[in-house]
């Protein structure tokens, strides 16, 4: 047998670790952090961000809407890895480089209409890269705070939604991946104790938000003169919550114990599409041209969020209303 002369061993070794250096900088960022949030560039996740300095995020930057806008939020905050979730590999890195103490897993395919054109993307990201996180996660003792969605409640007709709530009935593909995300939640605490706690969101906005929600849509187009469609002819409510509420609420969470939990976070003072309407017209000071159309596959009539399993557990007490939100909203759409 021939041996391998020990200098060039070392020479290996030393390339190796070199590159490994190299791979290790350009990836991940530099910094004490104890918080990861993964959807760090998405809308919620930023202002999570924004909002906890002891905090770095993970972001896909996948396209389902304009790629530009996350980078832009993530140039903002300054504390996004560019990777995803499903990567086993990274996630450990991650979390052994910052010494991780807590997940808040917001990545996801979000929207309720894409995931009648798109299903998979769904089931990859929303399901797929939940169980790689539980995965990852078991046996770590690191507290999950993940977010559902007020979708899960489905075609329920008994208002407000609580948490109590029977949620066998969704409408979408992607209400479904979200229930299915409180389903293995709970198997993980189940078998390996994870500690979880599941966040049911009630139509966030606000400032750098989704393009594809209807409030950034609608402002769109009324500025810009165009129509825009209104579905069942304006006849659904939603419980909208602005962005700064739902982060009070995620970062109540982070500041207390919990095994497996599932938790509203809504306004809990619906408002129908009209009246939402209404404010934007009055925000833009320009009048809608609406094109009324019937009920769009998937949707629901109303959500209301039962808010009061919040206050208990986290104090969490709702102050923007609608009105004020829209108006924030706007003005940053006119200033962007
Ligand atoms: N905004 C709402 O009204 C609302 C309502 C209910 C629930 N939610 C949920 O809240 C969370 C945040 O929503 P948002 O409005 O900020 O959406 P968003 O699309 O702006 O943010 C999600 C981010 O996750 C990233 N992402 C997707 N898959 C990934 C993966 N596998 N690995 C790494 N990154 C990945 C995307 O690139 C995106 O930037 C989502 O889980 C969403 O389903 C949002």
């Amino acid at each position: 047998m021939k041996l391998i002369p020990l200098r060039n061993l070392v020479l290996v070794g030393t390339l190796l670790l070199f590159s490994y250096m190299i791979l290790e900088s350009e990836v991940l960022i530099e910094g004490t952090f104890d918080t990861l949030v993964t959807g760090g560039a998405g809308f919620v996740g930023h202002h999570v961000l924004m909002k906890m300095p002891n905090a770095v995020g993970i972001d896909s930057f996948n396209n389902y809407y304009d790629v530009s806008l996350k980078y832009k939020r993530a140039k903002i905050s300054g504390r996004v890895i560019e990777g995803n979730v499903c990567d086993i590999v990274l996630m450990r890195r991650i979390i052994h480089k910052y010494n991780i103490k807590k997940v808040i897993h917001l990545a996801a395919q979000a929207g309720v209409r894409y995931s009648l054109k798109n299903p998979q993307a769904y089931v990859k990201s929303n399901v797929e890269c939940f169980v790689q996180l539980l995965e990852v996660l078991k046996n770590l003792n690191i507290p999950l705070i993940y977010a559902s969605s007020s979708s899960v409640y489905g075609k329920n007709t008994k208002v407000p939604f609580s948490e109590t709530d029977p949620v066998i009935q969704p409408a979408s593909l992607y209400a479904a991946t979200k229930r299915e995300n409180e389903l293995l939640a709970h198997v993980y605490y189940n078998l390996y104790k994870q500690q979880s706690i599941g966040l049911r969101f009630f139509t966030v906005y606000g400032p750098m938000g989704r393009p594809d929600m209807a409030y950034f849509s609608f402002t769109k187009n009324i500025m810009e003169g165009k129509p825009i469609n209104v579905f069942n002819y304006g006849e659904v409510s939603r419980d909208f919550t602005y962005i700064d509420d739902i982060v009070n609420g995620i970062i109540g969470c982070t500041k207390i114990d919990f095994t497996y939990e599932i938790m509203n976070l809504g306004r809990g003072q619906p408002h129908t599409v009209g009246e939402f309407i209404r404010f934007i017209e009055k925000a833009t000071g320009k009048k809608a041209i609406k094109k009324m159309m019937p009920m769009a596959k998937g949707d629901v009539l109303i959500t209301y969020a039962n808010v009061s399993k919040a206050t208990t557990l986290v104090g969490y007490r709702p102050q923007v209303t609608l009105e004020d939100g829209i108006n924030k909203f706007v003005k940053w759409y006119k200033n962007n």
